[in-house]
């Protein structure tokens, strides 16, 4: 229809919104395991041999493995007729029209083949990526946080003439065909032949005769990755022969004829722009280095932390300083060395002795290393920290009001608790830089439909310390009602499995103090009162267990902790002897290595839900 959101360009509907037909793959697109050092790489090719008794070492094809998104594409009578998302192997997402729009994807080919189905990975080269965040800056519009979102973002555009704009291609490194009649015997062959016909290989595959040979690969590419214009993430050594696969075979979720090596993270260098000091909204006062901007390990890094001044101590650190960093699990910015001294070097960075926010003097906290600003009801910096973390996600979840907007009604003293922030009316926001009416309007409705929230969510949004979101959802299931967790006891809080000492402590100090009674007090007036907990438990299945979850799933990783919660067991965010499962999706990170030092069962989706099913 002439109306409907996909002829619109530009149309608002969220991507989770987006409807894109479903396609059943007619082959299962499989998922690969990972391999973390040379070591598991030369185990893994060596049990092969063992395992399926091979004479001769199998020759092996290494690939690198672009960090993008997998796609299948049927041709049928040497046309493109239809091309579809992964999904979860089995079931993907049509994206024919806007597949249609990339320049490295042939709409037609020379050879004359009934039946084709090539497989690939759409990835946004680096540059793309650092252009189109450049022209998303000027516009106002929403910046990706690396080339794989970009590409996920461009590909589930409803307009494909916006995914035209997005400068997007493709690597093939697959070809479904009748083999014997195309005398295609090996993966090798394979890539040759759709080079011919006019897909895009990635020219850095190399044919090798030993697993010292892919090795050597994987260590060329680990230094030179960072040269290449698209991201990668690791290198895919595959058995070359096709009758050797098939022999060889697949897992549950995975062909044994293949593994993935993944690159350490990348250690990256850049020079101290400067150091500035933050004041948390507990007081906590924490050096952060300014960075000279660099690419690491997916995105742009500008900040990394340097936790406290023992650290800054520990790394000898100081502006000008050129200094090594990497992506700590592969997310959070950390500085491992200092590798070049800044000229006239002074010395480390000198802790503060007084608040960058308020001029407090600071003070340092018995057994703790943190410097602290103890001005905790006067402070900005404090107060903002508070109000940002009250409307965050996890929190009251009152979408819109922004760093920047909170950081003005503090400023103008129009905030200074959570509370304030239930009296202020639409005029209010109308006074403050760049607010528009209906954005105005908006802030106001978004706080007012704050005040009905659950029982857990509040817990969390009263920064209580050492009571995050888990132990909120916990203490609320526990306790059902705000009053009763208001009138407990330490005996009775100390008592709930997983709960100790240090939290029951810190919640009766909460409760005990009277700038917090003051502030449930008008929260109260204000009808900012969370609902009652409802018990959402099936089952005992799990109990006593203990679950780390990691990678990418099929669902977010709140649906599965739910799940396990449910059925009476608990998650954690790290693996010890303690954990009974590593449930384990895509691209899982160095905790599996943790888990299978300590001989953690690690299990992925589907033995999960035998798990579930069969307990
Ligand atoms: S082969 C049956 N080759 O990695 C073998 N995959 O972690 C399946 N990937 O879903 C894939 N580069 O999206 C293969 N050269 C490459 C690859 C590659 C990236 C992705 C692919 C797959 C994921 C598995």
């Amino acid at each position: 229809m002439a109306d409907s959101p996909t002829k619109k360009v530009g149309t608002s509907v969220e991507s989770s919104e987006r409807k894109f037909s479903q396609h059943k793959h007619k082959e299962r697109l499989y998922s690969l395991d990972n391999t973390y050092s040379y070591d598991d790489l030369r185990l893994w090719y060596e049990r092969l041999i063992k395992n399926y008794s091979l004479d001769e070492q199998p020759e092996l094809v290494c690939e690198l493995k672009i960090d993008g998104l997998a796609i299948a594409l049927t041709y049928k009578k040497s046309e493109f007729v239809l091309g579809a998302t992964r999904g979860d192997g089995f079931v993907g997402e049509d994206i024919t029209n806007n597949l249609k729009t990339i320049k490295t994807i042939p709409d037609k080919f020379a050879a004359n083949i009934s039946d084709l189905e090539v497989r690939g990975e759409i990835f946004m080269p680096k540059s793309a990526f650092e252009a189109l965040n450049k022209k998303q800056m000027e516009v106002g519009g929403k910046l990706f946080a690396n080339p794989r979102n970009a590409a996920s973002g461009s590909l589930r555009q409803l307009d494909p003439e916006i995914t035209r704009q997005r400068d997007l291609s493709m690597f093939s490194y697959y070809g479904r065909i009748d083999s014997n009649e195309y005398k295609i015997n090996s993966h090798s062959q394979m890539l040759e032949f759709l080079k011919e016909i006019g897909f895009n290989i990635n020219p850095n595959f190399k044919l090798c005769k030993s697993i010292d040979d892919a090795i050597d690969y994987c260590k060329y590419w680990d230094t030179k990755r960072q040269s290449l214009d698209y991201a990668t993430d690791g290198v895919v050594i595959k058995i070359n022969d096709f009758n050797l696969q098939k022999e060889i075979g697949y897992t549950s979720r995975a062909p044994k004829w293949a593994t993935a090596f993944k690159f350490p993270p990348e250690e990256v260098s850049t020079v101290v722009e400067n150091i500035e000091v933050n004041v948390g909204r507990s007081g906590a006062v924490t050096p952060v280095a300014v960075l000279q901007p660099v690419y690491v390990s997916g995105s742009t890094v500008q900040r990394a932390t340097l936790h406290n001044f023992d650290e800054i101590k520990r790394l000898n650190i100081n502006i000008g300083d050129r200094v090594l960093i990497k992506k700590a699990a592969e997310i959070i910015p950390k500085v491992i060395c200092v590798t070049e001294h800044a000229k006239n070097k002074a010395g480390a960075f000198l802790p503060p002795e007084f608040c960058p926010s308020c001029g407090t003097r600071l003070v340092p906290v018995d057994g703790e290393v943190n410097l602290y600003c103890p001005n905790t009801l006067g402070c900005p910096e404090q107060i903002k920290g508070r109000i940002e973390y009250w409307v965050s996600k996890d929190c009251m979840d009152i979408d819109g009001l922004g760093d920047n907007i909170v950081s003005q009604l503090v400023d103008r003293g129009l905030v200074k608790t959570p509370a304030d922030l239930y009296s202020l009316e639409v005029d209010d926001f109308l006074k403050l830089d760049l607010i528009a009416e209906k954005s105005a309007d908006n802030l106001y409705k978004q706080i007012q439909q704050s005040k009905i929230t659950s029982l857990g969510r509040f817990i969390n949004s009263l920064g209580i310390r050492h009571v995050g979101k888990e132990t909120s959802e916990q203490l609320a299931s526990f306790f059902g009602t705000f009053d009763a967790l208001k009138n407990a006891d330490y005996n009775q809080i100390q008592k709930i499995d997983g709960i100790g000492d240090k939290i029951a402590l810190s919640i009766i100090d909460f409760f005990s103090n009277s700038f917090n009674n003051d502030l449930l007090n008008r929260l109260e007036h204000y009808g900012v009162i969370p609902l009652k907990a409802e018990s959402s438990k099936k089952s005992d299945k799990f109990a006593n267990m203990v679950f780390v979850i990691t990678g990418t799933l099929s669902d977010t990783r709140d649906k599965f902790d739910k799940i396990i919660k449910d059925n009476g067991g608990k998650t954690s965010s790290s693996v010890s002897k303690k954990t009974s499962y590593v449930l384990a999706g895509e691209n899982p990170g160095s905790k599996i290595d943790k888990a299978l030092g300590l001989g953690v069962k690690i299990i992925n989706e589907e033995e999960f839900n035998n798990l579930l099913n069969n307990l």
